[in-house]
């Protein structure tokens, strides 16, 4: 059965927004976790737009399921990592000016830095998945590296606009799940999912895992973070 880890990112949007104390991630991480949730995933950026050290080593401490960071391959983030000691790292691309995270990991490009970025990580006993386009090559390239899990990106099926290209994605999000199991990787997916658009991704057999985060904060706004959450653990259950 698939399981959510909520993104609680834009929880410290609001809170930096202001530069106050407030909302605090970690007592948005305990409403996720006492709605269900399975983990908490947080993207620990190089220019600390919203989630800051504190947070992380904070989350670290009070997380009683999984911590999921997100991060790039940067030495001093990796540093980081290496002494917060997450249950897991996702190793995301990082530009500066864009609004989230945009494409997936060339893990093919960048083979040599994140086989060590790896090989660091699971020396502090810390499991690593790399947030990839479902491409073969990719795929091989994160199981070739030493990775636990790769993260199909979601995004280009969020983004489509036709029947015939959310039918393409999908198919492609179907494809990478065998390639990622066949190499030995644990699949999972995000980014752009929403009430509306999880149900045919969720629907698709081992894809166990989902990092879902602007869709639930922003329902939250209205509804609270711990029905938001329940409400996308519905949906992810089918
Ligand atoms: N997965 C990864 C790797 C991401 O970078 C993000 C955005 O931080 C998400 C999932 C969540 O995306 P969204 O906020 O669109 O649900």
């Amino acid at each position: 059965m698939a399981v959510l880890n909520v993104n609680i990112d834009h929880v410290a949007t609001i809170r930096q927004a202001r530069m106050t104390d407030e909302p605090d991630p970690v007592w948005a991480a305990v409403q996720c976790e006492l709605a269900g949730a399975n983990g908490i995933t947080v993207h620990l950026r190089q220019d600390r737009r919203h989630i800051c050290d504190r947070d992380v080593r904070l989350l670290k401490e009070t997380v009683a399921s999984k911590l999921n960071l997100e991060m790039s391959m940067a030495e001093p983030i990796v540093k980081i990592a290496g002494q917060i000691r997450p249950d897991q790292v996702t190793l995301v691309p990082e530009k500066r000016a864009e609004l989230t995270t945009e494409g997936g990991l060339d893990c093919v490009r960048h083979k040599k830095r994140l086989a060590a970025v790896v090989s660091r990580l699971h020396k502090k006993g810390i499991l690593v998945s790399t947030f990839i386009a479902p491409d073969e090559e990719q795929i091989i390239a994160s199981a070739e590296t030493g990775c636990d899990a790769v993260e199909l990106h979601t995004g280009m099926y969020a983004n489509a606009k036709t029947d015939r290209t959310v039918t393409k994605t999908l198919n492609e999000l179907r494809d990478g799940r065998d390639i990622a199991a066949t190499a030995g990787l644990v699949v999972h997916a995000g980014h752009g999912l929403t009430y509306r658009n999880i149900g045919p991704v969720a629907a698709i057999e081992g894809l166990c895992e989902f990092n879902i985060g602007h869709s639930i904060i922003a329902r939250s706004v209205l509804v609270g973070i711990g029905q938001a959450t329940e409400e996308m653990i519905r949906l992810i259950k089918g």
